[in-house]
């Protein structure tokens, strides 16, 4: 098991503990993005959907501490795909980023909706501009968000730049085994995005039972769940504890009967989001 860092197909190493901004800034201020900076994260997941850029620009330049010590993601939202589209996108995030480079960007779903036909000549024009930004120097990485393997074939019988990652929805109850194990088999990297299930999964008796065996938190067990899998966990949290607990990621490690069991458990958790199909309310799956 790799630790401390993740390494990417095109050689880049990044930081395994990393900070999802996701509604970290819905306060409208700087400050959970400058206390995640405080206990220690350098690799930042943002969006140009989650309205964060401009407050982890800002967090960056309060910190004092030199941009190429932060590793930067961000996406292009649904709207913004196609070639000409991802090209403007991606600059307005370098602007609202105060950056002139990106340590990566993701498509952040293949499709704008599930009706859209014509997604895979979408996604191979917007894949394009992609690649013309990595090889111009612009972005050090490229890669894909909520692909799942049709999609990522796509991707990679049009592509000249393969996607080192693809960050999908991945925590105990909702492991996507099939699209990890497609991308294990391709050398991408899997990012999970909510690996608590945005704590649904947190008072599950499985992974309760676990916590006390292991003496750790539920969190604990998702994030292990994760990283022994290979998988690089994304969590968001907003207090300094809860920051640094999930900045440890290696401190303990789940015996393999246990890891059977967390990939194997029924269905759980899930966000209701799906790219092929329309919204499920998570509300109305209870
Ligand atoms: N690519 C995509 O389509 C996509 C979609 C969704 C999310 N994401 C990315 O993934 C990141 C994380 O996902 P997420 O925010 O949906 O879910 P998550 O990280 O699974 O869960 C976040 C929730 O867990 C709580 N939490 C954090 N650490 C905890 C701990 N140690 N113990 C107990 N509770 C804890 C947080 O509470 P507090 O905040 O109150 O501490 C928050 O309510 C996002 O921020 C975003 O960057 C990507």
């Amino acid at each position: 098991m790799g630790k401390e860092e993740f390494t990417l197909s095109n050689g880049i190493k990044i930081p395994a503990a990393a900070f999802g901004t996701y509604k970290a800034a819905d306060g409208k201020s700087a400050e959970v993005i400058g206390m995640a900076i405080r206990a220690g994260y350098r690799y930042f997941d943002t969006a140009s959907f989650y309205g964060t850029e401009e407050y982890l620009a800002q967090a960056i330049e309060e910190s004092g501490i030199p941009r190429n010590s932060f590793f930067i993601t961000s996406k292009l939202w649904k709207e913004e795909m196609g070639y000409e589209n991802a090209k403007a996108a991606f600059q307005r995030s370098l602007e609202r980023l105060k950056t002139d480079y990106l340590d990566m960007y993701l498509i952040h779903w293949p499709l704008p909706d599930p009706a859209y036909s014509n997604w895979k000549e979408l996604d191979a024009e917007t894949w394009r501009a992609l690649e013309e930004l990595y090889r111009a120097g612009k972005v050090r990485a490229i890669g894909l968000s909520n692909f799942l393997p049709h999609h990522v074939d796509n991707i990679l019988a049009n592509c000249e730049v393969p996607p080192t990652v693809d960050q999908i929805e991945y925590h105990p109850g909702y492991s996507q085994e099939a699209a990890v194990r497609y991308c294990r088999d391709k050398g991408i990297l899997v990012q999970a995005w909510s690996p608590l299930g945005r704590t649904r999964v947190l008072q599950d008796p499985l992974i309760l039972s676990m916590a006390e065996k292991y003496g750790v938190t539920p969190a604990k067990i998702c994030l292990a769940f994760a990283v022994q899998r290979g998988v690089q966990p994304l969590p968001k949290a907003s207090s300094p504890e809860r920051m640094k607990e999930n900045l440890d990621l290696f401190s303990f490690e789940l015996e393999q009967e246990d890891i059977w069991r967390l990939a194997t458990m029924p269905q759980t958790g899930w966000s209701g989001e799906h790219p092929d199909r329309v919204r499920v309310r998570y509300e109305d799956m209870k």
